[in-house]
């Protein structure tokens, strides 16, 4: 039993797809987000920024004696978690290899696509992953670059993002997929849209819920899970708070009535 929280971080909203299942299958665990909407997005970085915003994004997290970190970023568990895993002293996970491993496990094809931002689809690490654990399977990946820049602004179900859509999986629809990882955190917000699109056939996986389901597993395995009745949620942002609340309380499916504070994530 270990009443600490779970400390999970994403460049901005789309780490909520993750605590969103957290709330769903372990209702009773506190969580610290943080969303770096001051440094928003992460796809088009430099690994070398990348290391650095990720090395503050954990450093910030560990003020709150965290018992595990979820980076609940597809951008920073290809291009960072291979590189640091080792120097975080805390339990953590990415949401790369329980993506993969999911798909992996229900392709009946071993047909694969892989949607991410441009940095998850140069580091390939969801193809490598899947390679590993089923080397047969042919992985088809997507970088889909505006689709952060929508959701964040609040465009997720526009005709734009319909367009933009259309335009990203045409590619993918001739490749005969049976399963689709939606490799970046934001991406569920655009389920529907990817859905309409790749046809009611195709099984998406969704990143965010799969890291999730393997942290769940982790604290199960270390008998660290939380006995509170209720988990606590404590928001943080690191630009003016803003439409964070609205628009992450479209991610959660209900209000996030908590107050999102914002952290000069500089100083960390
Ligand atoms: N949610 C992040 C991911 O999973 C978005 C990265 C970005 O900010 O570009 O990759």
């Amino acid at each position: 039993m270990d009443n600490r929280p779970i400390g999970v971080f994403d460049s901005g909203l789309g780490g909520l797809s993750c605590v969103k299942e957290i709330m769903r299958i372990m209702p009773n665990e506190n969580v610290v987000y943080f969303g770096d909407t001051g440094r928003v997005p992460y796809g088009s970085r430099s690994q070398e920024t990348l290391m650095k915003y990720v090395r503050q994004d954990i450093r910030f997290l560990k003020t709150f004696d965290i018992k595990m970190i979820i980076i609940a970023c597809g951008t920073a568990s290809s291009a960072v978690l291979p590189w640091i895993g080792d120097e975080v002293n805390t339990k953590i996970a990415g949401v790369v290899e329980p993506a993969a491993k999911a798909a992996a496990a229900q392709s009946r094809t071993k047909k694969i696509g892989v949607l991410g931002t441009a940095a998850t689809v140069r580091y390939g690490k969801y193809v490598d992953e899947i390679k590993n654990i089923c080397p047969e399977a042919e992985v088809f990946q997507k970088a889909c670059p505006m689709f952060v820049p929508l959701v964040e602004n609040g465009y997720a179900n526009s005709e734009v993002t319909k367009t933009i859509a259309r335009e990203y999986l045409e590619e993918l629809k001739d490749k005969d997929i049976d399963t689709l990882i939606l490799g970046c955190t934001h991406y569920p917000l655009l389920k529907n849209e990817i859905r309409e699109i790749m046809g009611e056939d195709v099984l998406l996986i969704d990143s965010g819920m799969t890291a999730a389901d393997y942290a769940l597993k982790v604290l199960k395995e270390n008998d660290i899970q939380s006995d509170e009745a209720d988990g606590t949620y404590k928001y943080f942002v690191s630009d003016s708070p803003g439409d964070f609340a609205r628009l992450g309380g479209i991610f959660l499916e209900k209000p996030i009535l908590e107050n999102v504070e914002k952290v000069d994530i500089e100083k960390y």
